[in-house]
Order: C-alpha cells, then sequence, then structure tokens
C-alpha cells in the first residue's frame, strides 16, 4: 500500500523495529528498493531530496511508489528528506507525496517552532506526516552542509508538544556522507531522548553507523533510519566498474543492472537489521 509514514511507524513502534529509510537518486534504483523491501517481508521509506524530485518529476516518483506498492502488496511511503522551504514541501503534499521532513535546523528554537508548526498544519489537513529536526545532523548532503549540535532533550519535548510532528530527528553523534569512517554515537543521550519524548525518533546519516549499533538503536526508540550514502557510492562505484568494462553500443542494462543487484544486497542487509528479530 502506498502510505504515510505515521501509519508504518506505529507499528514499528509496536512491534519494536526500525523502517528503513533509504535515499534514492535515480530512477534505476527504485524497484530495486522496493522489491529488496517485499523480499524481507518489510515496509520501506523512499527518501528524495528536493533536488532529485526536480529531476525526475514529482509524479513521476509518485507513479511508480504507488504502482510498486500496490502490484507488489509492500507497505511504501514516499518522504521529501531536509526540505528547509515551506513552498517545496507544499508542492511535495500537493503532488502526491504522503510523508515531508521541515528542517529547521538551521533556526532559532522559536523560528523552528514557528515554522514547523505551520508545516504541520498543512500536512496534517491532507494525511501527510512530517518529521522536523532538532539539534543539527552534521555532514553533507546533497550539496548542503552542517556543523553538528547534539539534540537538547528537554527542548525536544517542548519541541514535539508544541509542533505534533510525526517524527523528531534527532542529533546524537550521527553525520550525514560518512562512508569512511564509522559514527560514535552518543548512547546515553539517545536513551534519553527516548525516555523524555514520546514520538517515533530519527537517525540521520544511517551510513556511518555502525551495524552492531542498530540494534541499540532500536531497543531504545528509533524507529526511522536513514541511509543514502551507502547506495549513492556503491551504486556509482558499480557503473563506473562496469561502464569501463562495457562495450559502448552494449545494451545500457547490461551496465545498469549490477548496480541495481547492489542496492538490492545493500537494502535487504540493512532491513534485516532494522527489524530487530
Ligand atoms: P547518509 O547518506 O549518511 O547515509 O545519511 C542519509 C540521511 O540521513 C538522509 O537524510
Amino acid at each position: 500500500m502506498y502510505t504515510s509514514l505515521n501509519k508504518v511507524l506505529k507499528s514499528a513502534a509496536r512491534f519494536n523495529y526500525t523502517v528503513g529509510a533509504f535515499n534514492m537518486h535515480n530512477l534505476e534504483m527504485l524497484p530495486a528498493m522496493i522489491l529488496a523491501a517485499k523480499k524481507q517481508g518489510a515496509p520501506i521509506i523512499i527518501q528524495t531530496s528536493v533536488g532529485t524530485a526536480e529531476y525526475i518529476g514529482h509524479e513521476v516518483i509518485v507513479s511508480v511508489c504507488r504502482s510498486l506498492a500496490d502490484s507488489q502488496s509492500v507497505d511504501v511511503v514516499l518522504h521529501l528528506d531536509h526540505c528547509t522551504k515551506f513552498s517545496e514541501i507544499k508542492k511535495a503534499i500537493d503532488l502526491g507525496y504522503l510523508s515531508v521532513m521541515f528542517d529547521g535546523s538551521s533556526l532559532s528554537f522559536q523560528e523552528n517552532i514557528l515554522r514547523t508548526k505551520e508545516v504541520v498544519a498543512y500536512a496534517s489537513a491532507r494525511g501527510v506526516s512530517v518529521e522536523a529536526e532538532l539539534g543539527t545532523i552534521s555532514g553533507s548532503e546533497d550539496g548542503i552542509s552542517a556543523e553538528k549540535a547534539y539534540t537538547d532533550p528537554e527542548k525536544a519535548k517542548i519541541f514535539v508538544e508544541e509542533t505534533k510532528i510525526d517524527a523528531l530527528a534527532v542529533s546524537v553523534g550521527t553525520c550525514h556522507g560518512s562512508y569512511k569512517a564509522k559514527t560514535e554515537l552518543n548512547f546515553e543521550l539517545i536513551k534519553k531522548l527516548h525516555e523524555t519524548v514520546d514520538i517515533p525518533l530519527v537517525i540521520h546519516g544511517g551510513t556511518g553507523v555502525k551495524e552492531e549499533d542498530i540494534k541499540f538503536c532500536v531497543d531504545h526508540g528509533i524507529r526511522k533510519f536513514n541511509v543514502g550514502t551507502e547506495l549513492l557510492v556503491g551504486w556509482t562505484k558499480k557503473a563506473t566498474e562496469m561502464f569501463n568494462n562495457t562495450k559502448e553500443n552494449s545494451s545500457l542494462r547490461n551496465n545498469i543492472v549490477p548496480c541495481n543487484e547492489l542496492v538490492s544486497e545493500v537494502v535487504c542487509r540493512k532491513i534485516k537489521l532494522f527489524l530487530n528479530n
């Protein structure tokens, strides 16, 4: 079913697992991601940046997600990742996304609350879920960089009560785009946030998280786990290898299918860990 974030995260909380949220960068990798979730019997969140949505076309991404969700009987959530502009959020919602992230992490606490509330009012009236961020997750993503600031649990409690968001992205030591070095998570902070905040928590920068730390995250309220760079780098490396070794008049699928297979393997492996069996 093509569904909203709220619905899949509720089930994840009930049965203590986390839902993988994977960033797509081109249309080719999309079916591989959804079919990998089907293979694991799990829901999946497909995320796009505004840039990817503009490049492929919001309507195209929505229709592929809807069509595969229905034909393959998989719960698919299409989510707009890290969006700082209300106009872009409105556009994604109006064109069929059922989940959006408003990223007001660069704003003051008060301004972040006010702007997030505006987004929640628009989204919730249309059955769309909202993720927001408090604290700042460092690193660089789709050309946007930020410096780390941990999420304060007391502020997080106020933020969630005031804004009525569906999920909170927390800064607990991860950073975007880290694929060579691994992250040192702040376990105490994750624990504290789980005790203080009663909505699903979100890990960003999932590529850099050690796979042995995933269980701790799931057992302490992380219900959405973002992974982007591992797919991007894997796809790109495999494409480089294939294009360098294949005749130039060979069908493109001979080069692209192995890249998608790699995506499928990564998504399957992560989902197995996220299911926390
Ligand atoms: P990585 O690219 O570091 O896995 O992070 C993905 C992410 O958090 C998307 O918002």
